[in-house]
């Protein structure tokens, strides 16, 4: 058994590539623009299901042209779909991004029909939940959804992975204390831990403290510096690999993606992450958020490259 439940959100992301963000009451050209799927739940679905996985999709689409394509995108993948609902008169989540020409980014989210995935939702999925290894979540859903969902994996032996994303302030601590992975980027570890963190010190430091309150496994993500992990396997990091960045919406998605496909067929915390930080960096590569996921044939490729 290693299906994977994603329970979290899709967006259609409009990205626009920017020399520099418009001051107030300024117009200014762009030079560049893309529609594309994504969503950190969604991403992180594709990027596993790109791979290979085996991959469970809960979350709900609008009542508009957006739902159609983003239903399509799951389904050529092999994304099972069941439990994909559309809201009526609601619209599909959104998020305008901007991407500067050094390859970051600043997202606005809509939630949309997002915001309507309850836990009713879960119980009513649980036969298909009850089947898969693991269950992932993220924070662009109502927390009270993803706090069943916790639950859920909790009373029926499923570990449970929560990327804290985007930064949410007050999570419940009973919660996140039965989690099995917590995968923050810095600036998540720093606020649900209420430290600093801005130097590989800090961020084990923060870490430790997340495995002593009772998480199982914390791997914050460094950006192009790696990964990081604490938990009951110990201390260590994985060092990121040098690529010439274009765009890095959606690599924390992409590591997720690849860190979950993998170690739920292998169960390799470390080389699981030693994948996850190659194919998170592959992503930065390319333009747009899924469209930068590469599929397994061109991710092995990436790494031959690497290895020449
Ligand atoms: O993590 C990147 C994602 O954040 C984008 O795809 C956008 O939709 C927002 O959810």
């Amino acid at each position: 058994m290693s299906k994977i439940a994603v329970i979290g959100s899709n967006m259609v992301d409009l990205i626009t590539y920017i020399d520099r963000m418009p001051a107030q009451g300024e117009t200014l050209e762009a030079p560049g623009f893309a529609l594309g799927c994504g969503g950190k739940g969604a991403n992180q679905a594709v990027a596993a299901a790109k791979l290979g996985a085996d991959v469970l999709m809960l979350t709900k689409v609008g009542d508009d042209m957006f739902a159609d394509n983003t239903l399509a995108n799951f389904q050529r993948l092999g994304i099972d779909t069941r439990y994909v609902q559309r809201v009526p008169g609601v619209s599909s989540g959104v998020a305008p991004i901007f991407v500067q020409a050094d390859s970051h980014n600043s997202i606005l989210i809509v939630k949309g029909a997002n915001a309507h995935l309850a836990p009713a939702d879960i119980d009513a999925a649980a036969p298909a939940l009850r089947e898969c290894a693991l269950i992932v979540l993220q924070l662009e859903i109502n927390v009270e959804t993803v706090y069943h969902a916790i639950e859920f994996g909790r009373e029926h032996n499923i570990p449970v992975l929560l990327n804290p994303a985007p930064a949410l302030a007050g999570l419940s601590r009973e919660h996140l204390a039965q989690l099995d992975f917590l995968v923050p980027n810095e600036s998540e570890l720093a606020l649900i831990s209420g430290q600093t963190v801005d130097s590989a010190e800090s961020a084990l430091a923060a870490a430790k403290t997340l495995v002593a309150s009772g998480i199982r496994h914390v791997i914050v993500t460094l950006g192009p510096q790696g990964a990081l992990y604490v938990g009951a396997e110990g201390e260590f990091r994985i060092p990121g690999l040098p690529v010439a960045a274009r765009d890095t919406t959606g690599a924390g998605d992409a590591f997720i993606g690849c860190f979950i496909q993998h170690w739920s067929r292998e169960r390799d915390i470390r080389a699981a992450m030693i994948q996850a930080v190659a194919y998170s960096a592959c992503s930065v590569t390319g333009l747009g958020t899924q469209t930068s996921y590469p599929d397994a044939r061109a991710f092995a490729e990436f790494q031959r490259n690497l290895d020449a």
